[in-house]
């Protein structure tokens, strides 16, 4: 699939701004704070309805303004569909696919892109809550229904939260009931991250060894409270015994201390955990399997690529790695951001952005 054109209207600093892309390579260059980012972005909300910045909607915005709208039109197994996004200061945001008002859950799964970001780059270093997030925004856009099951894990792990930080609320509450609704909820997560967590590396192993030439062989371990659980009942049982064992603890803390929201993701080179023992190259080299990976995935699922955006991560991969990637992504539609316009010699367009005002050169 690819995306025909973008208009953004008092969208963060661009005013006004309709963008033609073309169905191969795109590259939109510029300095910085310019706004590259800020299209990456607008075009990524047609995909996950969030940001991968910001958390509040308003930030979106123009400051000047009280609300930005986004359109996007896009080419789907041959169909042309129209997705818009409106955005209020003193509103929800409204969602239109094709002129049908629509929630995040009904909308996920039309406009396909898989978005590769600086922070991925360290995805194996940091913390376990930046792998979570990789998984659950992939999980997002597959599973409609996973958005759904995180979030009402979310807004349970708050209210026991909540519970636990001021015990003199709780008089009157059974702890035990969210305990079991925590279980439910997160049982479904844990399963579907899991499942996710096989496929990617059914994938990714393949594109690690390319990538090496043979040399590494990569490894995912979904590591959970719930690990081991032969299904979904026992899983829960796990969670739920386990998060009724922490009571004690949990209360001493005021936060839940156990759960899915402290799983990980243990990313391994030829056996060995490739935050502890893997070099700054293998450890780009095990993100750029995921990420392709991800990219296979959606294929599978959809029958279409989905629209690869790479947000400033060219730079910052050496040559070697360039070039694998710049094979792999033939044929597909890449929108690519980048401080320089050289070094992309499959470019079939190139966009100069500055002060929020994009132009073809
Ligand atoms: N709501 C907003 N209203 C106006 N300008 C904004 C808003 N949000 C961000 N900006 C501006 O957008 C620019 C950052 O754009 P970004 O796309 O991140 O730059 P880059 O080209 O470095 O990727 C900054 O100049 C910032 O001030
Ligand atoms: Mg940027």
């Amino acid at each position: 699939m690819y995306v025909q054109e973008l208009r953004l209207l008092d969208y963060r600093n661009i005013t006004d701004q309709t963008l033609t892309f073309d169905p191969g390579v795109n590259v939109i260059s510029g300095m910085n704070a310019q706004g590259k980012t800020n299209i990456i972005e607008a075009l990524w909300l047609f995909s996950a309805f969030k940001s991968f910045r910001t958390a509040a909607d308003r930030d979106f915005i123009n400051h000047e303004r009280d609300a930005a709208g986004l359109q996007a039109r896009f080419v789907r197994h041959g169909r042309e569909y129209t997705a818009k996004l409106k955005y209020y200061r003193d509103r929800r945001r409204e969602i239109y696919i094709n002129d049908i008002k629509m929630k995040p859950g009904e909308a996920v799964g039309n406009f396909l892109s898989v978005l590769f970001f600086p922070e991925h780059l360290n995805l194996v270093k940091s913390g376990p809550e930046q792998r979570r997030r990789f998984l659950d925004f992939a999980l997002c856009q597959l599973r409609p229904g996973y958005l759904d099951a995180l979030n009402r894990y979310n807004r349970i792990l708050y209210q026991r939260n909540s519970l636990l930080k001021s015990p003199e609320r709780a008089v009157g509450y059974d702890i035990g009931v969210w305990d079991e609704k925590l279980a439910a909820a997160g049982a479904e997560v844990y399963l579907q991250r899991l499942k996710y967590t096989e496929r990617l590396l059914s994938h990714a192993a393949q594109t690690a060894l390319q990538i090496s030439e043979g040399a590494e062989q990569l490894g995912l371990v979904y590591r959970s409270c719930c690990s081991g659980a032969a299904d979904r009942q026992e899983a829960e049982r796990m969670l739920y015994d386990s998060v009724r064992a922490a009571y004690a603890r949990d209360t001493a803390c005021g936060f839940s201390t156990v759960g899915v929201h402290k799983d990980d993701l243990e990313i391994c080179i030829n056996g060995r955990p490739a935050r502890a023992f893997g070099s700054q190259g293998q450890q780009r080299s095990a993100v750029l399997a995921l990420k392709l990976a991800e990219t296979e995935i959606i294929k599978e699922e959809y029958g279409e690529y989905p629209v690869l955006l790479f947000d400033d991560v060219f730079s910052e991969l050496d040559s070697r790695r360039r070039e694998y990637i710049t094979g792999r992504i033939m044929g597909k539609q890449v929108i690519i951001t980048a401080c320089e316009d050289g070094g992309f010699e499959s470019a079939a367009k190139v966009f100069r952005v500055e002060a929020g005002q994009a132009r073809e050169v």
